[in-house]
Formats: C-alpha cells, sequence, structure tokens
C-alpha cells in the first residue's frame, strides 16, 4: 500500500479515504434497465474522455437480463450481470444484486437509467456511493416520463439533476444540476434530444469531479432503519 494521504482519486464521495481501487482508478457498477445510452456515453467518457485515468467499468447491470444496453455493454466487451427483477420481493431481489455487485468490487453504484426504487438492504450495501441522473430538477418532478412532463406543461427549461440515493423515488441529496434549454421546442422527441445531449456529458462530468473530491460534501443519505 503506498504510504501517505490518498490521491484525490483514492477519497470516496465525502472525501474519506481510501476507495479500493490501489491503482487510483474508481471502479464504476453501472445499473441499467434499457436501451443504455447513459452507460454508452459513461463508457465513451471513460475511454476517451473526462473519466479517462479516474474510472474503469467494473460491470454493467441490469434487472432485465434482455435489456438492449446489457447486450450493447457485452458487444464493446465490459462485463456484464443481470438478476431478474420480475416476480421478485424487493428486499430479497435487492440482497441477490448486492451478492452479485460485491462480486466485482464497485467503488460507485453508477444508476443510469435503472428503473427501481432501492431497498434498505441495497442503500445501506453501498452508502454515499450511488449516483442517479434525473432528467428533472427532483424538487418538481420524480419518477418516469419526466421529459413527457417537461413537454405537456410547455417549460422553457428542465433541470437534468445528478443527486445521491436513497430509499425514496429521486429523493437524494442533489449533486449538480444543468439546465437544458427547451424554448423552440416542437415535439416531445425534440425535448428528449436536447436533454439526453445534456444527460451524456453531464453525468460523466460531475462523476469525474465526485471521483477527485471537487463537489462540496454531501451528507449521505439516512436509511430507515439506521
Ligand atoms: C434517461 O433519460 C434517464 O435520465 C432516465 O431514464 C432515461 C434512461 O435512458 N432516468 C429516470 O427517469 C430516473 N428517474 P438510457 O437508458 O438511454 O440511459
Amino acid at each position: 500500500m503506498p504510504s501517505g494521504p490518498p490521491s484525490p482519486a483514492e477519497r470516496g464521495p465525502g472525501g474519506e479515504a481510501p476507495l479500493s481501487a490501489p491503482t487510483g482508478k474508481a471502479r464504476l457498477a453501472i445499473l441499467l434497465s434499457g436501451r443504455g445510452s447513459n452507460m454508452l456515453a459513461l463508457a465513451r467518457e471513460v475511454r476517451e474522455g473526462v473519466l479517462q485515468g479516474l474510472a474503469e467499468i467494473a460491470v454493467v447491470f441490469s434487472n432485465i437480463p434482455e435489456a438492449a444496453g446489457l447486450q450493447a455493454a457485452a458487444e464493446l466487451g465490459y462485463a456484464t450481470a443481470s438478476v431478474d427483477s420480475r416476480g421478485r420481493k424487493r428486499a430479497e431481489f435487492d440482497a441477490d444484486v448486492v451478492a452479485k455487485l460485491e462480486q466485482f468490487r464497485p467503488d460507485y453504484i453508477v444508476l443510469a437509467g435503472y428503473m427501481r426504487i432501492l431497498s434498505p438492504t441495497f442503500i445501506r450495501a453501498f452508502a454515499g456511493r450511488i449516483l442517479n441522473i434525473h432528467p428533472a430538477d427532483t424538487h418538481q418532478h420524480q419518477g418516469l416520463h419526466a421529459y413527457e412532463w417537461a413537454w405537456e406543461n410547455r417549460l422553457p427549461e428542465t433541470k437534468i439533476t445528478v443527486h445521491l440515493v436513497d430509499e425514496g423515488l429521486d429523493t437524494g441529496p442533489v449533486l449538480a444540476q444543468a439546465p437544458v434549454d427547451l424554448r423552440g421546442a416542437e415535439t416531445l422527441e425534440d425535448v428528449e434530444r436536447r436533454g439526453l445531449a445534456v444527460e451524456h456529458r453531464f453525468y460523466a462530468d460531475i462523476l469525474a469531479r465526485l471521483i477527485r473530491g471537487e463537489l462540496p460534501k454531501t451528507p449521505a443519505p439516512a436509511t430507515a432503519s439506521q
């Protein structure tokens, strides 16, 4: 083990030290349920962008074994894993997922279109190291269909939110937000295209800042039964 204080890349989300990877590269477990465009954007940034040298993808995981994003990750050569959530009780399913993910020794759990509410079992296993991206200001809109909500309300702007995850639905402490200009948008597809273009840059930027210890210290989300 190297002596002396940990490098910024070895610190945890609250500046605490050290992460598990002695190389200084943060190990990411990316979780998705669908097409995986955010996963693909993160993978690109790991290969040749802001996350290069800072992070590596330990595994791409899905609760839907046939998710298109999981297939795309496998085709790119990333380790993939899945546990089918259908018909499972939440806590039992999450315990299986935690066991599966722990095999890959992740430093961060990066939710990228992972359409599940996480149980205390999951939150406790990776406390303060679970991130999510939500395509709206989480103080104004939670859950599914955020772009539809922005479109139907003809919002001139929406805010992409990256936040730490707690047991609620898009309720954890906000790490950062990025505005999306929706003025002049003519269709829902246009709204979504503009939003995703921001999501795909912003998530990697915030993750890079978090890994470098550049974000203000945020209290780790609490679990109900702590
Ligand atoms: C993204 O827009 C993401 O922000 C959203 O799901 C989409 C997944 O797309 N997440 C949520 O709505 C979470 N509440 P992707 O599979 O192409 O990354």
